[in-house]
């Protein structure tokens, strides 16, 4: 009865039905039967056993692998050999779980797929070391540093030979010598190859450089009647090594979620006037960039500032104090949350609709109002309070005495202080002094830069969560 149904079907209606079916995990037959039955009222009726009918046309839609991957940098290099087709599924796993893959195309790989397939598929695709544009863009030494792990896959006999000796003669092997990250080799060649005392002498010399290798495998080879070593490893055997040196200890904030707010706030006066202050965002940001680096999920609300967005990070742009707490609300929930911005206290009561004249009547005066406190907002919150509420102090005088009291009075469970007074030359610049204050005293830090303290927070924040509850 089913398959007369499908026949009188038009063509728009059986493709309907066929995407149904497929979401559904049925064959089409199934399908019609279990729409005719929900039609009749019994739907219990479609999962009665059905009769023997054609095997289902369309598999099950397998489930979406877990992120064990999230922001990983991987810049994935594809030599040219036969293997390089494996190389477009190896891309779309990898971004299944969470991983940002950059690829690099060497000429020879050229040969076997397109940039235009390795591009759609991947984050961005690079090819010629001598491209001005990409030159520009990123340059074959941020590529390199970009990247928390370089794949070789294939890795051919030439391309580990021109790695085993140094040479830097296009962009892969550029990148591969100037990196400074691991570097895992899919080795890919016909046995023979393999075998040879050259390529042997190869391996071994990359293996005593620190060079990690999956593969190659036994098997058939892509060349007619040739069998043995050679065959470029799975995808997922790749995936599986990418995520056994990705380890944990250095991704310790894997599947946390991270909420980090940074730069001033502009308060208008007028369409055209606003209060604000000299806060540059790069020590948020820069928070925000190693909550990801060390696998986080991380939402950055940032006030107006000149800084590129961190890679890995959603960033919401916002303007005043009100936005800025609505766009934080609506990121909630979050396992830590760490205010670093610079937020106006008042903000004037009524901003002009239209720019403000200057008039006979002299300056103008302004009835001011007070911010909503973000910091004590959330930290005060019943529900989806992170477990873990992180303020800043920046203060000129009585750093150490201030902090502690704007701990308890804004409910948080860390305050970084810093002095901000002019000669500390913090607003603006590259380097911080903090003292780490919580309920159980006080740590003080060796100065460093904005970068550092991001990465010393960070390992504290991993720390005590990873210390329970
Ligand atoms: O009160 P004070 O501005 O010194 O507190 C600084 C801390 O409070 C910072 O972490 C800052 O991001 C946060 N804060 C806030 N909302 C405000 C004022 C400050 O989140 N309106």
């Amino acid at each position: 009865m089913a398959s007369l149904t499908i026949r009188k079907l038009d063509e728009a209606l059986k493709k309907r039905l066929r995407l149904r079916a497929a979401r559904n995990g049925r064959s089409v037959e199934e399908e019609l039967r279990h729409i005719l039955a929900e039609a009749a009222g019994r739907p219990e009726a479609a999962d009665a056993p059905s009769p023997p009918i054609q095997p289902a046309a369309i598999a099950h839609p397998a489930p979406a692998p877990a992120r064990t991957l999230p922001n990983a940098r991987i810049l994935l290099v594809i030599g040219g050999g036969i293997a390089a087709y494996k190389s477009l599924d190896l891309i779309r796993r990898l971004r299944e779980r969470g991983a940002d893959v950059r690829c690099v195309l060497t000429r020879a790989g050229e040969e076997f797929v397109t940039k235009l397939a390795a591009g759609a598929l991947a984050n961005a695709v690079f090819t010629d070391l001598f491209d001005p544009q990409s030159e520009f863009d990123v340059g074959h030494i941020r590529l390199a540093r970009e990247a928390d792990l370089i794949v070789v896959a294939p890795a051919t006999a030439d391309l580990m030979a021109k790695m085993a000796g140094g040479h830097a003669d296009d962009l892969a092997t550029a990148v591969l010598l100037a990196a400074d990250s691991p570097i895992l080799l899919a080795p890919a060649m016909n046995p023979h190859m393999w075998s040879r005392a050259a390529t042997r002498r190869n391996v071994a010399q990359l293996a005593a450089d620190g060079i990690a290798f999956v593969g190659p495998n036994a098997g058939e080879m892509a060349e007619r009647g040739e069998a043995g070593v050679g065959r470029m490893a799975e995808p997922l055997e790749i995936v599986a090594a990418v995520e056994a040196m990705l380890a944990p200890a250095e991704r310790p904030l894997a599947r946390k979620r991270v909420l980090v707010t940074s730069g001033p706030t502009h308060e208008a006066i007028d369409p055209v006037r606003f209060i604000g202050n000299r806060s540059s965002g790069r020590q948020g940001h820069a928070i925000a960039e190693a909550a990801a680096r060390a696998g986080a999920d991380v939402v950055l609300v940032s006030g107006p500032v000149a800084l590129a967005d961190p890679p890995g990070v959603s960033v919401v742009k916002v303007e005043s104090a009100r936005e800025m707490l609505n766009a934080v609300e609506a990121a909630l929930p979050a396992d830590v949350a760490i205010f670093a911005a610079a937020v106006a206290d008042w903000r004037v009561a009524e901003a002009g609709r239209q720019k403000l004249k200057k008039g006979e009547g002299g300056p103008p005066t302004f009835a001011m109002v007070e911010n909503p406190d973000i910091l004590a907002t959330v930290a005060h919150r019943k529900a989806k309070r992170p477990k873990l509420v992180i303020g800043f102090a920046a203060e000129t005088t009585n750093v150490i005495a201030n902090a502690k009291d704007k701990l308890k009075r804004k409910g948080c469970d860390w305050i970084l202080a810093n002095d901000v007074s002019p000669q500390a030359g913090v607003f603006g610049g590259d380097e911080n002094t903090i003292h780490l204050v919580t309920s159980g005293g006080v740590e003080s830090w060796p100065t460093q830069t904005k970068d550092e303290v991001a990465s010393t927070l960070i390992a504290r924040i991993a720390d005590k969560l990873g210390a329970g509850p």
